[in-house]
């Protein structure tokens, strides 16, 4: 990581989802109607965007939550989470009934299938007037998911404003404004499922093509298949960044991971196709074990990694 002589406080400010899962372990998917024994249960950190900022923060990355936690046992979990990160949050609560994604997860153990029931009933969506701008300007790169567009729209207009650039997972363009969301970021890396829906094009490259504008990045991932991408401005050629063979595990959190390390590449200086390359090996480590935040790798783990390819 090269050293923040910008001055700031935060390298990046994160605004987003913040979730809780907890993994029940199951033999096999119940039936309707029946009992079945547990035979393991886990609580973990997830979501997008906090699961991005524990992955940008592992690589060394001087992170800032600015997404709204209560006065809860879950809120609680999710501070302990970022603070054994040392990644910062929100000191004051103003919606102290405020609370994570909540997720039950069932991991059938026949399969390895995982089946996910979640809640967002007392999340609490910032408006607008809730961003902290003064933040937001003390940071050097915002990164936004699909949560909250009426907020999410005002944090990507401050950093605009001030020349922070923006990087964005969408995983969902149901609600109103996120499509706006995505028309303000500058890194725009969304899933294939999203972008297909999104352009209604049908090969990769028209996909990717649809997507870009004339942003700095525009990136298509596509699991176990890599990811495709265009650099705005500079050509219009769309290159793909193989996904690298690793013993897969788990793939849970690989495309948070993927944007927590584009962010933080992006941060130290790379260049977007060495950003692109970098996110992939983080992903790939990241699967190699079990949980969506567990196997987040550190910067010597991932270098080494891409000099033994
Ligand atoms: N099975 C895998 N093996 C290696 N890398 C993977 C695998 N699955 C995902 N990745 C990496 O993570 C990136 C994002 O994964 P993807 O599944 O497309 O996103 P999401 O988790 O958001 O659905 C991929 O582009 C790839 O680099
Ligand atoms: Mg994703």
């Amino acid at each position: 990581m090269t050293p923040n002589v910008s001055g700031k406080a935060y390298d990046l400010f994160g605004f987003g989802i913040a979730a809780v899962d907890d993994l029940i372990e199951v033999p096999r998917f119940p039936h309707a109607g029946t009992k079945v024994e547990i035979l393991g249960r886990r609580r973990q950190g997830g979501g997008l965007c906090a699961t991005a900022l524990v992955a940008a923060a592992r690589l060394g990355v001087k992170c800032m939550y600015g997404g709204f936690l209560g006065c809860n046992e879950l809120s609680d979990f999710t501070r302990t989470v970022l603070r054994n990160e040392g990644i910062d949050f929100l000191e004051e609560v103003p919606y102290p009934d405020a609370e994570p994604f909540h997720s039950v997860i069932l991991v059938d153990h026949a399969t390895g299938e995982r089946t996910i029931l979640y809640s967002r009933e007392k999340v609490v969506a910032p408006w607008a007037r809730d961003i902290r701008a003064d933040l937001i300007k003390n940071s050097r790169a915002l990164f936004v998911d699909h949560f909250a567009p009426d907020g999410t729209v005002q944090a990507c207009k401050i950093a605009r404003r001030f020349g922070i650039p923006v990087v964005a997972d969408i995983e969902n363009a149901n609600e109103a404004g996120v499509r706006e969301v995505i028309a303000l970021a500058d890194h725009l890396i969304v899933p294939i499922r999203l972008a297909i829906e999104l352009t209604g094009a049908n090969d990769i490259e028209s996909v990717v093509f649809a997507l870009s504008q004339q942003r700095a990045c525009t990136a298509v991932t596509d699991g176990a298949r890599g990811c495709w991408y265009i650099e705005g401005g500079k050509d219009v050629r769309v290159k793909h960044q193989p996904a690298f063979t690793v013993e897969v595990v788990d793939t849970t959190g690989c495309g948070d991971v993927f944007h927590g390390a584009y962010a933080a590449a992006l941060l130290s200086g790379s260049a977007i196709p060495a950003a692109i390359r970098f996110a992939g090996a983080a992903a790939a480590i990241k699967a190699t074990q079990p949980g969506g935040q567990q196997g987040i790798p550190d910067r010597a783990t991932v270098e080494m990694f891409l000099r033994d390819q």
